[in-house]
């Protein structure tokens, strides 16, 4: 299993060479796509992002002609077995390339996006002897180094939004990869982070996996903030348009776990009404059972007592149960 794995790395590397050097020859398009979304010759270097020619069997002959064997090319995920069997063809076609690199530096498999709006948008490699998506994350390889005196790391949703940020300096960046956040990808971040920001996107998809990001962080033992977006759709588009200095902010502005839980709650449920306060009450209070710091506790029970015109002795008895009505 493990040369199978060390097959793949080699393999994987020399594909990511390839694509690289199919990305710099100018007629291909997929330069220009890159420069198009902002990206620098520096950046696509530093990523060694590359492109993935539209030909069915680019890649396959290459590899074939460097001495790697059809079972191994397979195996690596760059190529599909003909559905008559009768050969391979490039799984990757027409696409800007992505190299997912794990921490000790081996490219594991890749991503690639089309230079239009075609589906699937994004084509991964398959789960190989060295890949599964749910144990790793995009550009860990590079964000592990940049974790500053504050140890936190910003988890995002995409490789364009790690290179984006990466490029306007912020470096202490990872991908999901699309995926919820998954319990093997919070240990891996717990490694290196004390904190974790996450920065999805806007769109509906994107909250929902927010808040089951946070239920796993959170069941690693991971401190966690989120950071919503005033503008813009992912944090791609926003650290492009505004810049480093205007995302800083907005990680500055970033939600507590259960600030997070409040706003929504308080979205959910009308205030103003009896009926609305109760709710919300009942809910957070549920919430606020997990806390372990009383300092916490306290501050948080006053806030909510305030938001919600609730007496303070009744939001504990509500967490702490009736027969404690007094303490
Ligand atoms: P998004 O759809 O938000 O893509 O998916 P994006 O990164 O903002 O794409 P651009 O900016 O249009 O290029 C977020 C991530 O989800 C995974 C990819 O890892 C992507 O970066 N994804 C998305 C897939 O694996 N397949 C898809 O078809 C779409
Ligand atoms: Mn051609
Ligand atoms: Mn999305
Ligand atoms: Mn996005
Ligand atoms: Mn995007």
């Amino acid at each position: 299993e493990i040369y199978r794995k060390n097959k793949v790395y080699e393999i994987n590397r020399e594909a990511a060479l390839f694509y690289y050097k199919n990305l710099l020859d100018k007629k291909n398009g997929g330069l220009n796509y890159l420069l198009k979304r902002g990206l620098e010759i520096q950046t696509i270097k530093k990523f060694g992002l590359g492109y993935a020619h539209e030909d069915w069997e680019q890649l396959n002959k290459y590899l074939l002609c460097k001495g790697y064997n059809q079972n191994e090319i397979f195996m690596a995920g760059l190529v599909s077995e003909q559905k008559n069997k009768n050969g391979y063809y490039d799984r990757f076609r027409n696409r800007v390339m992505f190299p997912i690199i794990n921490t000790t530096g081996k490219v594991i498999a890749f991503g690639g996006r089309v230079l239009g709006d075609f589906q699937p948008k994004y084509l991964n490699s398959p789960e190989t002897p060295a890949f599964n998506k749910g144990n790793n994350l995009f550009g860990l390889n590079f964000a592990k180094n940049e974790v500053t005196q504050k140890h936190q790391i910003i988890v995002v949703e995409g490789y364009m939004d790690v290179i984006s940020l990466y490029q306007n300096g912020i470096k202490n960046v990872t991908a999901s990869l699309g995926t919820a956040l998954t319990k093997n990808q919070a240990n891996l971040l717990k490694r290196y982070a004390g904190e974790v920001v996450i920065a999805y996107d806007t769109d509906t998809a994107g909250q929902a996996a927010t808040l089951r990001g946070l239920d796993v962080l959170r069941e690693v033992g991971c401190k966690v903030r989120v950071l919503r977006l005033s503008q813009g759709k992912d944090p791609d588009e926003f650290v492009m348009k505004k810049g480093k200095v205007a995302f800083l902010e907005e990680v500055d502005n970033a939600l507590s776990l259960i600030d997070y839980k409040i706003m929504l709650l308080k979205k959910e449920n009308d205030l103003a009404t009896t009926e609305g306060s109760v709710k919300f009450v009942k809910s957070i209070t549920k919430i606020l059972k997990g806390l372990t710091s009383p300092v916490e506790m306290d501050a948080y029970i006053k806030k909510i007592a305030l938001e919600s015109r609730i007496s303070i002795e009744a939001i504990k008895s509500e967490i702490y149960g009736n027969n404690k009505y007094d303490r």
